[in-house]
């Protein structure tokens, strides 16, 4: 596996394989890689001869509070994981590479209505720092098929909607989410959770399949929103939301039909702030 630091590098690859005619599977991440990232990996690798990664911590995407300073950074062995499996290049770009003209001063892309709910209510700017970064990697790597986890589900509706929108020719593959013995959604973050706090977080996927249970039961959603908070709260989280949305576009579910749902929770544990969802069967 070749690891390059520079567009002009990582072009002069892709120029080669397009050259060859073959296709190329693109898995953009921030590091840190645990089993969940190395699952996308495999998903890219059954739709393309070539897949590039990307470990790149974009500033755009975090706020003034937030841990961009801290975010853990293994690149050694982020490299040997990737490696191991079958990724053929590995693109770690300095910030200066990304942003020629300074973090601050970028173009960025705004993605409008998907943004204004959850994660981009309660992280303003977030998601134009995602579509900004996930724009520049795509012209950049120019994949013919790019794969993000559904863990981060509103961050899967965004790229979906700037890629159509923008006209790009990507498809976007969707990856299963990859949990814990106990239902936890593995995340970087959750390395921020004391070995207690990572038991006690199973409580986040039993809440959800608790969710689902009784919107397949006909609850009201609000009666389920409310119980699925004090359960969390009961375990010493602090929920951002707990809520039943249509998975199409996160709006509020039309009562009068019960189809296409998605339970998604926000919740603070210790010092992380972890999220997880669950697509309801009806
Ligand atoms: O999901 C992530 O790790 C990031 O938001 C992404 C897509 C790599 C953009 O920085």
């Amino acid at each position: 596996m070749d690891v390059v630091h520079t567009a002009a590098d990582l072009r002069a690859r892709v120029s080669a394989w397009r050259r060859a005619g073959a296709r190329i599977g693109f898995v953009p991440t921030m590091g840190n890689l645990h089993a969940g990232h190395l699952s996308l990996v495999e998903l890219a690798r059954e739709h393309a001869e070539n897949v590039v990664a990307s470990v790149f911590v974009n500033p755009t995407q975090f706020g003034p509070n937030e841990d961009f300073t801290s975010y853990p950074r293994t690149l050694d062995a982020d490299r040997a994981s990737l490696a191991a499996h079958g990724c053929n290049v590995l693109f770690a770009p300095s910030v200066d590479e990304m942003y020629p003209y300074g973090a601050a001063q970028t173009v960025r892309v705004e993605v409008p209505q998907i943004v204004e709910t959850l994660e981009g209510a309660l992280r303003p700017g977030h998601f134009s720092g995602v579509a900004t970064v996930v724009t520049k990697l795509f012209n950049l790597v120019q994949p013919d098929v790019a794969v993000f986890g559904q863990k981060d589900y509103q961050q899967l509706l965004v790229v979906r909607r700037m890629t159509k929108d923008l006209c790009l020719p990507i498809e976007i593959v969707a990856a299963p989410i990859v949990r814990e013995a106990n239902g936890l959604a593995m995340s970087s973050r959750n390395q921020y959770l004391s070995s207690e706090e990572r038991e006690r977080a199973g409580v986040i996927y039993r809440t959800l399949c608790a969710m689902r249970e009784q919107w397949n039961a006909g609850r009201p959603i609000a009666a389920i929103e409310s119980d699925a908070r004090a359960v969390l709260e009961a375990a010493g989280s602090i929920p951002d939301y707990a809520t039943i949305r249509r998975a199409a576009d996160l709006s509020v579910p039309d009562l009068s039909g019960r189809h296409g749902a998605i339970a998604l929770i926000a919740t603070r544990m210790g010092r992380a702030r972890l999220i997880d969802n669950l697509l309801l069967a009806h």
